[in-house]
């Protein structure tokens, strides 16, 4: 079939395509009806086939995808809209305690720094659940799936704690969260995408930024913001450990041009969190 006759049977029945972009996702092992769905179409217009044979194939026959998609909207949405619930108490000084020592405008600084951690801490969310669903749709990694899973926990003790210090400090999150959000999970797919060692390389290097970056905001922080300080330190020694544990896993180098584009949007997404 030609390009254009392709395109204009798609066209038709735009929900084809989420069927279609659940088929590119999908594991061969795990949902290989739904990668046919274009030969379907095809062989419709070769043997008149109707259309409608095509939606013979959906969701409702791959229950793992149900599954796994199911419970990434849920984490999306309690990443998003819920509040954390943090495994590890949050360390430093009582939380409240900091946020009436400052004068305004080390209050508003400190705010705006903490925000921009919180932005890290919900992209990190979605980078990581992103390559859980990515290992197991991809290649059915269970392993390296529990591994990312495991991680995110971790992160969302950050998430926790970088909640609790914008409320003590009466500043507030991201309004563009959902937006990072979903920016982070498009990337965490994409190298989910590209294989386990890839995966976990991005990981590397993602930990690794994040580590520079917090060393960067702990210059920055006034320094009678002590609470603040404290989750800030403990969160740069955790993603020290994380990269360390991705790199003991077997993460392969990010080549150059990939490092650069990460830290382009890095600075993107940080100087436009530090004020929206
Ligand atoms: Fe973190
Ligand atoms: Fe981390």
């Amino acid at each position: 079939m030609l390009l254009h006759q392709k395109a204009a049977a798609y066209a038709k029945k735009p929900h084809l395509f989420i069927d279609l972009a659940v088929g590119f996702v999908a594991s061969p092992q795990h949902c290989t009806n739904l990668v046919h769905i274009g030969n379907l179409i095809e062989k419709k217009h070769r043997s008149k086939i109707k259309l409608q044979r095509a939606f013979e194939f959906s969701l409702t026959d791959c229950p793992i995808m149900q599954e796994l998609i199911l419970k990434t909207a849920d984490s999306a949405l309690r990443t998003l809209f819920a509040p954390a619930p943090a495994r590890r108490p949050c360390p430093g000084v009582p939380m409240a305690d900091t946020g009436t020592t400052l004068d305004a405008e080390e209050r508003k600084e400190a705010g705006a720094l903490m925000r921009v951690n919180h932005v890290g801490e919900v992209c990190a969310q979605a980078l990581y659940m992103a390559q859980a669903f990515g290992a197991r749709a991809f290649s059915g990694n269970e392993s390296l799936a529990r591994h990312m899973e495991e991680a995110a926990q971790e992160e969302t003790d950050h998430l926790a704690w970088t909640q609790a210090r914008l409320e003590a400090l009466g500043s507030r999150p991201s309004l563009l969260n959902p937006i990072w959000y979903a920016g982070a999970f498009g990337m965490g797919l994409l190298a989910a995408k590209m294989g386990t060692h890839a995966s976990l390389g991005f990981v590397v290097e993602t930990e690794r930024q994040v580590e520079a970056h917090l060393n960067e905001h702990l210059a920055r922080l006034p320094v009678a913001d002590t609470a603040s300080r404290a989750v800030v330190e403990q969160m740069r020694d955790d993603e020290a450990r994380h990269a360390r544990q991705a790199q003991d896993a077997g993460a392969m180098e990010v080549p150059t041009p990939v490092r650069l584009a990460m830290k382009h949007i890095a600075k993107l997404m940080t100087t436009v969190a530090h004020r929206i």
